[in-house]
């Protein structure tokens, strides 16, 4: 897994990429709108653009919002759940040994808050005033809510610092809060099961190819993570 690329392009050439992106799925809704199949587009494409409710490029927008959002969160959590797996020899020997779904289901939960890959905080707008720990948020003022810390949270998730997939952790926050939250968090929990159950059971002599202090972390991107995960088996 990597990504070396990534933090060396230009604007410009960010900018061409995403227009290049953007013609490939006006291109695709056109050919779904054209003969729609039993898919996500598909139905953009008959139900919200065919009606009028949503522009073509809106529709494309969407896929890309969802193509993004959906392949970059799960992708960073496989590579970056398994290096703190590997780096948690007693988790990961728990997670490779059971056959119970709801363990695994557990680990999820618990990698989502340990690592907490969405690290840059949800953006709100206070509708009316607000107190929150004493300090007042006037209505209008703009609000940074740091859901990496909250995952952190000792009053909430006693030894936070710690992996226990065995926690009860479903209360955390990697996903957002309240009515306006990620909309694949469904898909999101069945993806990362699926690879957590399987991957070091196939291939039990994973491990890492460097100490994990020497990883290069995704510090400076939007979704954290690491930009490669040296491996060997
Ligand atoms: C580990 C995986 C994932 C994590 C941690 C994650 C996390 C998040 C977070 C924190 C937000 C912002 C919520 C807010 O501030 O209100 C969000 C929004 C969103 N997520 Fe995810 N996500 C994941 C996977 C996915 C997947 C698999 C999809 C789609 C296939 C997806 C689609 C979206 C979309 C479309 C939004 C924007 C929703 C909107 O603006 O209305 N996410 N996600």
């Amino acid at each position: 897994m990597s990504c070396s690329e990534c933090r060396t392009r230009t604007a410009a050439e960010s900018v061409a990429a995403t227009e290049e992106l953007l013609g490939y799925l006006g291109d695709l809704v056109d050919k779904k709108q054209s003969a729609p199949a039993d898919d996500v587009l598909s139905r953009l494409a008959v139900e919200q653009l065919g009606t009028g409710a949503m522009t073509r490029e809106q529709v494309a927008n969407m896929g890309l919002l969802l193509l993004v959002a959906g392949h970059e969160t799960t992708a960073n959590m496989i590579a970056l759940g398994t290096a703190a797996l590997l780096e948690n020899p007693a988790q990961l020997a728990m997670v490779r040994g059971t056959d119970d779904p709801k363990l695994i289901a557990n680990t999820v939960e618990e990698l989502l808050r340990y690592l907490n890959i969405t690290h840059s905080g949800r953006r709100r707008v206070a509708l009316e005033d607000i107190e929150i720990g004493g300090q007042l948020i006037r209505k209008g003022e703009g609000i940074i809510v740091a859901n990496d810390i909250a995952n952190r949270d000792e009053s909430a998730f006693p030894d936070a610092d710690s992996l226990d997939v065995q926690r009860k952790a479903r209360h955390h926050v990697a996903f957002g809060y309240g009515v306006h939250q990620c909309l694949g968090q469904p898909l999101a929990r069945v993806e990362l099961q699926v690879v957590y159950s399987t991957l070091y059971r196939r291939i039990p002599t994973l491990a890492l190819a460097k100490p994990v202090e020497e990883l290069d972390f995704k510090h400076d991107m939007a979704v954290y993570g690491v930009h490669s995960l040296p491996v060997t088996w």
